[in-house]
């Protein structure tokens, strides 16, 4: 794994530290212990992307996974997305991420929704993943490559690992106009974030080996929904902040004033692999 200087920077910003404590805390006014937990009752604190599990059900959608299908879930946060993916579509997941911290929390929550037997997680850095080429039919990204300033070098080494044929699906943030307002939910300051416009992702993806399936601004949809949570935002109980701490609402309101402002956009994507 390498440990470049930005990567120590992400790796501290989601170290989320004692999280699996502080989950299991807050989980004991929901559940006991012994009792099997749901995906649609883990998603206020498990997707970790605008949207939440609307994002993920319809990029999952878009992709068209089955039973047969091995994805990738690339950066997968706390397993969120990779457990919608195996209870809804009875496929195979590996999540790969950077925080062992993150990690840990996803290993636990897969065993409280009885899905560890098709789920497997693992630390690991995105640019080197340990897969043989041509192991995965899908590979999902949402909300990393933000996160990684080798964007070339990230979608070729997820080319590698897909089979031919095999799809990319990938949901991310795009830069527009004006300086992004910083602390976001993906980094502190613009030291760890590696934002592309629209146009420049699209040929990074171009030149990595990709041809678009599905090509989709939803940048007025995200606006709607931050306005719908945003109104009815909860404290307390199951939250990302038990992961990102106590600005968290700060962060996720810069993301939004982001977007308002037109200083971020959001962008789904498919793509086949030729
Ligand atoms: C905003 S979260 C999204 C998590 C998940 N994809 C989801 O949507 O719920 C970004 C994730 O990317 C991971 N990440 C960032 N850089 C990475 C890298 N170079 N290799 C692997 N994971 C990385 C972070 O640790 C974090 O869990």
């Amino acid at each position: 794994m390498t440990d470049t200087d930005s990567n120590i920077k992400i790796r501290e910003h989601y170290s989320a530290i004692g999280f699996t404590e502080r989950i299991k805390a807050a989980l004991t006014a929901i559940a006991p212990e012994s009792q099997v937990l749901t995906v649609a009752q883990l998603a206020p604190l498990d997707q970790f992307h605008t949207r939440g599990i609307l994002a993920t059900a319809e990029l999952a959608g878009a992709t068209g996974l089955d039973a047969f299908t091995h994805v990738l879930d690339l950066g997968c946060g706390i397993g969120g997305p990779a457990r919608y993916l195996v209870a809804t579509f009875g496929c195979k997941v590996t999540g790969v991420d950077l925080s062992p911290g993150f990690i840990d929390a996803a290993t636990y929550l897969t065993a409280r929704c009885d899905l560890s037997d098709r789920i497997m997680f693992q630390v690991g850095e995105a640019l080197h993943v340990p897969f043989d080429d041509a192991s995965f039919d899908a590979v999902f990204l949402q909300h990393v490559a933000m996160n990684i300033a080798d964007r070339t070098a990230l979608y070729k080494e997820m080319r590698r690992i897909l089979a031919p044929g095999g799809r990319l699906a990938t949901y991310d943030l795009v830069r527009r106009d004006g300086d992004v307002v910083y602390p976001a939910p993906w980094a502190r300051d613009a030291s760890a974030s590696f934002l592309l416009t629209e146009s420049e992702t699209r040929t990074a993806l171009e030149e990595a080996g990709y041809k678009a399936v599905l090509w989709r601004d939803d940048t007025e949809v995200a606006l709607d929904w931050f306005k719908a949570v945003m109104g009815a935002q909860r404290q307390g109980g199951l939250n990302l902040g038990l992961a990102m701490g106590p600005d968290f609402p700060a962060m996720t309101g810069n993301l939004a004033r982001n977007l308002r402002e037109n200083r971020l956009g959001v962008l789904s994507a498919v793509l086949t692999r030729d």
